[in-house]
């Protein structure tokens, strides 16, 4: 089973992310031929500066280098180094009717926000489609939001299929729907829009001002609280043991226990997670051409799968 994911650059990480994205995208890698690229093609449809695009690429790599992909058995790349994804596009270009791409909501929620309504943003699906097709993927695992991208990959492989000739695989998404929402510091669902985050790359004094800000009801010390509707108690469960939740949990209503140090028992927590993984981004930090060398070896494996299909779809539309 061939699986494939996209990534797209977009700031500094969140354990919100870490739990409901690159941990189950780290996973692909125990089920199958796993293909992760940074989709950095696509974030061109909302960055517009050169250092910026260039930073968060770095970043990405790194952190989820740090985090546990294994480049011996994960294809880790960036978008770009895989030209090939353009060409094939434009043959699905062709094919794609104007209604399809009409009734994709990124489109209008983003331009809604105030991204730029350009033609890329516009024909981002059909961008998706081809880096799903070039290397014949056959599962793609991805958040509700891109679903219905991955519907018209399905589609627009099944139009050209049956206008050409069988070329392309036809993929199934798997949507990540048992992943639980991570609340940010003020209950809300974490987010970088919202200013709630807890990043995972943070460390020392201002971790602890993140951790020890987590919003609380005013019950005091020695009153029984109940642990299923703490902010505190919900990102304990993120890093804790049955035993150690059980545990808490008997704290919690027995009373006698602050708020305050279940913070500390959580921050302790965050620290035993991320510390390794923030040790591994620094020294992979400080090895910038061993990540360089990952990631153009993870494009040569891309790169020669989707030089096949393309040279396949160029001859079936009778550009060979
Ligand atoms: P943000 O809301 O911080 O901008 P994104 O929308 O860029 O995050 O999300 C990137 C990925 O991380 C998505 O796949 C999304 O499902 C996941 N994710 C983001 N926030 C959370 C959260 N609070 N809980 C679980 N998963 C999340
Ligand atoms: N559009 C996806 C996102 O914003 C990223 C992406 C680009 C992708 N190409 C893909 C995901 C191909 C899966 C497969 O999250």
């Amino acid at each position: 089973m061939r699986i494939l994911s996209g990534i797209q650059p977009s700031g500094k990480l969140h354990i919100g992310n870490y739990f409901g994205m690159m941990k189950p995208a780290i996973e692909l890698q125990e089920q199958g031929d796993a293909y992760l690229f940074i989709a950095n093609y696509h974030a061109m449809t909302t960055v517009n500066d050169a250092a910026a695009l260039r930073q968060m690429t770095t970043d990405v790599a790194l952190d989820f280098l740090a985090c546990g992909i294994d480049p011996n058995r994960t294809a880790f790349y960036r978008q770009s180094d895989v030209p090939e994804v353009h060409e094939l596009s434009w043959l699905l270009s062709v094919i794609c009717p104007m209604g399809l791409l009409e009734r994709c909501h990124s489109y209008k929620d983003k331009t809604a926000k105030g991204i730029a309504a350009t033609h890329g943003l516009f024909a981002y699906p059909v961008l998706m489609a081809a880096d799903i097709l070039a290397v014949n993927s056959n599962v793609v695992p991805v958040g509700r939001d891109q679903k219905q991208h991955v519907e018209v990959t399905r589609d627009l492989a099944i139009k050209f299929n049956n206008a050409f000739g069988e070329v392309f695989t036809i993929p199934e998404p798997s949507i990540r729907d048992n992943v639980a929402v991570v609340p940010g510091v003020d209950g809300q669902k974490m987010s970088k829009s919202y200013d709630n985050a807890i990043e995972i790359f943070m460390e020392g004094k201002p971790l602890k001002k993140r951790v020890m800000s987590v919003k609380t009801d005013s019950k005091e010390l020695k009153d029984p609280k109940d642990p299923e509707s703490c902010n505190v108690f919900a990102l304990y469960k993120l890093f804790a043991t049955e035993a150690e939740l059980a545990d808490l949990a008997e704290r919690y209503r027995a009373g006698g226990m602050g708020y305050g140090h279940a913070k500390l028992e959580l921050l302790d927590k965050i620290n035993a997670h991320f510390g390794p993984i923030r040790e591994k981004r620094r020294e992979l930090e400080a090895d910038m051409d061993y990540v360089e060398d990952v990631l153009c070896q993870g494009a040569r494996k891309a790169r020669s799968l989707a030089r096949e299909t393309l040279n396949k779809a160029r001859q079936a539309v009778g550009l060979e």
